[in-house]
């Protein structure tokens, strides 16, 4: 049985990103894998996130989690910071890590343009931080979207590099997974690249039917092509790509051809958008609210969850001490 380890950064409600990319997958896994599914909470300090607002964030990952389907009964679901085994361990793998390929990384280089005053050394190292989430439960795959790629190959590299320096086969090399296809990138509703938490494109697992229906309404357009056959403008290819993972294929190369026969209507084409997404959400919708009601559930999966997360963590830990040459007296 495969380990299968993936985590979400408590930074807001889930979108349709997090939903293609990630989420879904972990559902689709639980049944075969022995599953960790974790809110990253320390690595959202990176951007220095206002304390009071911190917990509510964890608790919107943690119900829109269960709400998608996680099942506590089958997978683990833990918060990061209730794992201190896995900041032990991002210490040491530090250790091995270089500032030139750490500052080369594309979400450091990013997030420095983004928040100049604040380029921390928390942001530097957010690489080891992700290889330790991932290499305290020895995982083989972790379900992931296409922006997290680089990252998994860094953390293939620094388990190579324990290896290789202490002379062990300990640590597994995990890949980004999703089924063989290759890693999925869903687009913001603005016509630009993708879909995120703090873009302001993003179309929420937790939006109402009419939420999402005025989001995809005010989707950037134009007054359509001229040319049959032609190329599609990046924001109209993006109406798409979001089409093809919610609506049927049918539907997809109905506005395929109409595009192609220069017969589109984006009216028709949002409304058709909008009622499939809504398909996607409104039930995951009608269960966040159950859930979010529930504290006394949601302690009692954490706390279970941080219980059996250190259980595996500590086994992992214990032999990286005695590897790494700590001995007691
Ligand atoms: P985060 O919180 O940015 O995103 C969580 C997951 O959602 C995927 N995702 C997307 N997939 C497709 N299209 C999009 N527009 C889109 N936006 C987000 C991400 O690829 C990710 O799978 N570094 C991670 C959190 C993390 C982690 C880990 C993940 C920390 N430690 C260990 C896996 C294993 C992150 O920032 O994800």
């Amino acid at each position: 049985m495969d380990t299968v380890l993936s985590g979400i950064r408590s930074t807001g409600n889930l979108h349709l990103g997090n939903y293609f990319g990630a989420l879904r997958n972990f559902i689709r896994m639980q049944d075969e894998n022995r599953c960790f599914f974790f809110i990253a909470d320390i690595h959202s300090l990176t951007t220095h996130p206002d304390p009071k607002d911190l917990h509510g964030n964890v608790k919107n990952v943690l119900v829109d989690y269960l709400a998608a389907g996680i099942d506590p009964g089958k997978s683990v679901i833990y918060i990061q910071s209730d794992v201190p085994e896995t900041i032990e361990l991002y210490l040491y793998l530090n250790m091995h890590a270089y500032m030139g390929e750490l500052a080369k990384t594309t979400s450091f280089k990013e997030k420095a343009r983004k928040q100049p005053e604040n380029v921390n050394a928390g942001l530097l190292t957010y690489p080891t931080l992700m290889a330790a989430d991932i290499l305290i439960h020895n995982a083989d795959k972790v379900p992931v979207g296409k922006d997290q790629e680089q990252h998994l190959e860094m953390t293939r590299k620094f388990a190579r590099r324990f290896n290789n320096f202490y002379g062990v086969e300990f640590f597994k090399e995990p890949v980004a997974y999703n089924f063989g296809e290759e890693l999925v990138k869903i687009p913001g509703l603005d016509g630009s690249g993708k879909m995120g938490k703090s873009e302001g494109n993003a179309i929420y697992l937790a939006d109402s039917p009419k939420e999402i229906e005025k989001k995809v309404k005010r989707a950037l357009t134009d007054s359509g092509p001229t040319q049959p056959n032609s190329v599609k403008p990046d924001y109209i290819e993006n109406l798409f790509t979001i089409m093809r993972v919610v609506s049927t294929p049918e539907v997809v190369e109905h506005y395929e051809n109409k595009w192609n026969a220069c017969d589109i209507r984006y009216g028709d084409l949002k409304k058709q958008l909008a009622e499939d997404i809504i398909k996607v959400t409104s039930p995951i919708r009608e269960r966040i609210l159950e859930i979010e009601k529930d504290d006394a559930y949601l302690r009692k999966v954490t706390r279970e969850g941080a219980e059996k997360a250190r259980e595996s963590a500590s086994k992992t830990i214990a032999a990286v001490r005695e590897i790494v040459g700590f001995k007691k007296f």
